[in-house]
């Protein structure tokens, strides 16, 4: 008989042992399985297990991953039972019943008994390769999501994905694997979710049902069989361990959630002025432009072209002026130039002096020993753009040292806001594959691990030796770091933009499943090149882009060198004029937007979400990937088809308002045909919630926030809630309290709907101005008090305090900002 699937090719492979004894550690067990192997189990916390393999003649590495975050989990209760053929680990919340005969485990819920995940076979590996395997029961109503990066759709289930990191330029649906490896996924069955997370970054498989009814298969080419085990039931309870263990999103400065342009690339200085300036006159809002790889002396990173560039610390000024930051580029890869005969580099300006001569960058970090090596000691040469290039070792303390310095040096100290690390798979244009890397060496705290393990992890450590960097020499203010590549824990450093993307509809279309994939996967700052990198699209393409990307945490317009530009205005005023209104969008949303980041980075729960994680009882979403939801208050149904004017949309249980009229659209449980004409985004907000904005900006740090205005949707019982989360925007004084957050609650009794706005809880304080709350539902009012005392009726011209009926018959209440706690009665 011929097995077909690849997973169930045991060949060469040794199922750990039977369990032949089980001590009692501290934190849980330590399994001693026949023939020497061994399983040890660590409880976390009540959700959270640890399980690590030693198979026989195994040596397992140093109990370290540079993905983890956090250790030091304080210690949680749990018991153990023990019968003849099985030992059960229970916490408060699971249980883990290991079956000793063959080695299995399952894990319950402790609750109702019910098993969330099982193992199909006994892990195993193949002592001569080294391969790990682990098999998974595979339901026949689960689903699968996460695994960060994939050109994918949002459920994985009957997928195949590998993670090895490659840079893949104009890569398309079912290309795999791409630039990230997390994984990382969770499962759903009925209703209730799990999470698993195998830290091993060698070369590894997830395959859920691929080819066989029976299993979810992971395996890896190297490495130790290591997973943590999340236990749900709840979707957005995972997300938040995981993020809790691998580390969380720093807060991003405000102007990160601004509009952002870039192509490859910008120069001279003149050209970057002239952008600009079209920018400004247009009225199209802007914070941020980019330097890609031509504003450096022939590719050498930490360099500057003082043809194209003549005065950067200049630039850097004229452009703040007028509101404006700048992001450059920095690759891995170092040119590779030994220096001429007894030049030397220069002492002052050592960016802006010529290095045709001597490169300092190449000098000093040969100097130091910070470049890879290979076995037999020799440097690693590949090519990248340089031509030439080495590649440093950032699992190096020192290494990481010295790269972040030299940006500070050079770029930061110029004036430069932020870092955008790209080609750090890594790519190397003599193999794509990592074959020709075989012989690399890392460090990795003195253990000289393999190529294999590392590749996956050479971008996080890169990310983070240039957030460190920053932070460490610029205590004043958040880094912001932009990554193409990573591995878990990537968050912590970086956020993620989808790399070379086509500017076409299909790949428009996989903009929602991966956003939503990554954010699930504890990336929840993410975005793509808008309208799309290869390719030049067209004006239809671009209004549709910008419907999807004003939602997009991370908004950035780019483009290929060889490719027609694409700003907003390239492709006339009909098409520039949909942009600017998706735009005008996104700015007035930014007290929202900033706050449900502060979510993210506060609970790991992500902006941009796929509705199962808001509705995962609802069946409808578990395979829905054509519309996403902005926190839990909007819901966005874009059109990603050329010709589309028209589309279905789901809306899930509850009341749903039209975002443009403020009508009640529908009751919920319900699919509706809709109607979206070129310039429309069906946008719709979910009733129960309070939205906060504030009027339009060309720049993040143009006003302050002033009027700020409450968006009220009750649901069916007259009830809502929401928040607002303020802080300075670019400082980390948010880490000790310097912020501020108000919550607003809407209820109704007698007739009467009460606005309860809290007391502001934090030591931030916003600069005077003016409050707006607006109440949608149509509900015609005759008389509004704020704190008991009756509040005047005005016309809306006039700007003071009062309240009035807007023609689309909301309520609207204005008020003075006192940070005080106010209750506001609507009879
Ligand atoms: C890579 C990046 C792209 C960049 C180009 C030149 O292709 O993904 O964004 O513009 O390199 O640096």
């Amino acid at each position: 008989m011929l097995l077909a699937a690849p997973a169930l090719d045991g060949a060469g492979l040794q199922p750990i042992g039977a369990v032949e004894r089980v001590t009692r550690t501290e934190r849980g067990l330590e399994l001693a399985c026949a023939q020497g192997g061994a399983v040890t189990v660590t409880v976390l916390a009540p959700d959270l297990v640890r399980v690590r393999a030693k198979f026989p003649g195994q040596t397992l590495a140093l109990d370290h991953s540079w993905a983890i975050a956090k250790t030091d989990w304080p210690a949680t209760p749990w018991q153990l039972a023990e019968s003849p053929t099985h030992v059960t680990l229970s916490t408060a919340e699971l249980q883990v019943v290991i079956q000793r005969n063959p080695l299995l485990i399952e894990f319950r819920d402790a609750a109702t008994g019910r098993i969330l995940n099982a193992d199909h076979r006994p892990a195993a590996r193949d002592p001569q390769s080294g391969r790990v395997t682990a098999a998974k029961k595979l339901g026949y109503e689960e689903h699968f999501y996460g695994l960060g990066e994939k050109a994918a759709r949002l459920d994985k289930r009957r997928g195949k994905f590998v993670m090895w990191n490659s840079d893949t330029p104009g890569y398309e649906e079912g290309r795999d694997p791409i630039y990230q490896s997390i994984p990382f996924y969770l499962g759903l069955e009925n209703g209730a979710a799990y999470g698993l997370f195998y830290d091993n970054a060698h070369r590894s498989t997830f395959e859920f049902g691929h080819l066989t009814q029976d299993s979810a298969d992971w395996s890896a080419t190297g490495g130790e069989l290591n997973y943590y085990y999340f236990h749900g039931p709840a979707l957005k309870k995972i997300v938040s361990r995981y993020t809790e263990l691998t580390g969380r999103m720093p807060m991003q400065p405000l102007w990160a959630l601004g509009h952002q342009q870039s192509r490859y690339s910008y120069y001279p200085d003149k050209l970057v002025e002239h952008i600009a300036a079209e920018y400004r006159a247009r009225q199209l809002p802007l914070d941020v432009l980019y330097l890609d790889i031509h504003h450096m002396d022939a590719y050498r990173v930490f360099t500057w072209d003082r043809s194209r560039f003549p005065d950067p610390d200049g630039l850097m000024r004229r452009l703040d002026a007028q509101g404006l930051k700048v992001v450059t580029i920095v690759d891995p890869g170092v040119k590779y130039q030994p220096p001429a005969n007894g030049a030397k580099d220069a002492v002052k300006d050592r960016d802006l002096a010529p290095q045709d001569d001597s490169y300092f960058v190449y000098n000093e970090g040969l100097a130091a020993d910070h470049f890879l090596r290979q076995v037999d000691g020799s440097l690693y040469i590949g090519e990248v753009w340089p031509g030439k290039s080495v590649f440093v070792d950032y699992t190096k303390e020192s290494a990481r040292r010295w790269w972040g310095d030299l940006q500070h040096e050079t770029l930061s100290a110029r004036g430069i806001a932020g870092i955008w690390t790209d080609m750090n798979e890594p790519a190397d244009f003599l193999d794509q594959t990592g074959q020709r890397h075989e012989n690399i060496i890392f460090d990795d705290l003195g253990q000289k691990s393999a190529y294999a393990g590392h590749r996956n992890l050479f971008a996080l450590n890169m990310a983070r030796a240039t957030y460190e960097g920053l932070e460490r020499l610029q205590p004043d203010r958040r880094p912001f770091v932009i990554t193409r590549a990573g591995y878990a824990g990537i968050q912590r450093y970086a956020v993620k933009w989808t790399g070379d993307n086509n500017a076409t509809f299909a790949a428009l279309s996989l903009n929602i499943p991966m956003f939503a994939s990554l954010g699930i996967s504890g990336q929840a700052f993410v975005g793509a090149d808008v309208p799309g990198f290869i390719g030049r699209g067209d004006g239809e393409l671009l209004a549709r882009a910008y419907q999807v990307a004003a939602f997009a945490p991370f908004l950035r317009n780019h483009t290929a060198i060889d490719q027609y530009d694409k700003e907003p205005w390239r492709f006339g005023p009909h098409y520039e004029a949909i942009v600017r209104k998706f735009l005008e969008l996104r700015y007035r949303l930014l007290p929202f937007l900033y706050t449900t980041l502060e979510e993210a980075h506060r609970t790991g729960v992500p902006l941009f979400r796929p509705l199962v994680l808001n509705f995962q009882e609802d069946a409808a979403t578990h395979n829905l990937d054509d519309q996403f939801m902005v926190g839990d208050a909007l819901l966005a149904a874009p059109i990603t088809r050329a010709a589309q004017r028209e589309r279905e949309v789901y809306f899930p249980a509850g009341l749903w308002y039209d975002h443009w009229t403020g009508a009640v659209i529908s009751t919920g449980g319900e699919t509706q045909t809709v109607k979206a004409p070129i310039d429309h985004l069906p946008l719709y907000v979910r009733g129960g919630s309070i939205v906060p904005s504030t009027l339009v900006m060309q720049h993040t740090g143009e006003k302050p926030w002033n009027p700020l205005r409450f968006d009220i949707y009750p649901d069916a019982r007259g009830a809502a809630t929401g928040s607002l989360y303020e802080d300075d925007g670019a400082s980390p004084a948010y880490k000790t309290g310097v912020f501020r957050r108000t919550v607003v609650a809407l209820n109704q009794a007698d007739h009467t709907a009460r606005l309860t706005v809290a007391a502001p809880v934090g030591r931030h304080q916003p600069p005077a101005r003016n409050l707006e709350f607006i109440f949608h539902g149509g509900t015609v009012r005759s008389s509004v008090t704020v704190d008991g005392q009756a509040l005047a009726a005005i016309q809306e011209e006039d700007s003071s305090t009062g309240w009035f009926r807007r023609r689309d018959g909301a309520t609207v209440v204005r008020l003075v900002d006192n940070s005080t706690a106010r209750q506001i009665n609507l009879r």
